[in-house]
C-alpha cells in the first residue's frame, strides 16, 4: 500500500491545525518512504523521533483549545479525544521501538498512517471543531 498523501479534503477550517495536519501527513510520507527503501536505521529513527515530537506538540495545541469547552458534550469529547491522542502516541512509540530493535514494520506503519487520517484528522478533529463552534469559542489563534 502506498503512503497516505495529504488531501485538502482533510482541512477542518482552523488555519494552524490544518497546517499541523498537512505537515504531519507529509512528514509521515517521508518516514514511510525511508522505511520502505530500507534507509539507514539511525536516519529512520531520527525522522521518527522528530515526527513523534511533532505529533505531541500538535496534540497539545488541540488540547489547549479543548480546555475551553464547558458543556457536557464538549467535556465528554475532550476526555475521549485526549485519551485517543495518548493511545495513538503510545502506539506510535511502540512502533518506533520495534523498528529500533530491527523488526520490519512496513505494515504497521501503513496501519498507523491510516489511523492518523481516520481517527485524528477526520473523525475527532471535525467533531472538536463543531463543538468549539457550538460553544461560540474563537477558532483562530
Ligand atoms: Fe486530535
Ligand atoms: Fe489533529
Amino acid at each position: 500500500m502506498p503512503p497516505v498523501y495529504w488531501s485538502d479534503t482533510y482541512r477542518i477550517g482552523h488555519a494552524s491545525i490544518d497546517q499541523h495536519h498537512q505537515e504531519l501527513v507529509q512528514d509521515l510520507e517521508l518516514l514511510q518512504a525511508a522505511i520502505a527503501t530500507a534507509d539507514n536505521r539511525t536516519q529512520i529513527l531520527g525522522l521518527f523521533d522528530e515526527w513523534l515530537d511533532q505529533f505531541a506538540r500538535h496534540a497539545q495545541a488541540e488540547e489547549s483549545l479543548m480546555a475551553h469547552l464547558r458543556q457536557p458534550a464538549g467535556i465528554a469529547h475532550r476526555h475521549a479525544h485526549c485519551a485517543e491522542h495518548a493511545d495513538f502516541l503510545h502506539q506510535a512509540m511502540d512502533l518506533r521501538n520495534d523498528i529500533a530493535r530491527g523488526r520490519d514494520q512496513i505494515r504497521a506503519m501503513e496501519t498507523l498512517s491510516m489511523q492518523l487520517i481516520a481517527f485524528d484528522l477526520i473523525r475527532r478533529d471535525f467533531e472538536m471543531i463543531g463543538l468549539l463552534l457550538r460553544e461560540g469559542l474563537v477558532l483562530e489563534d
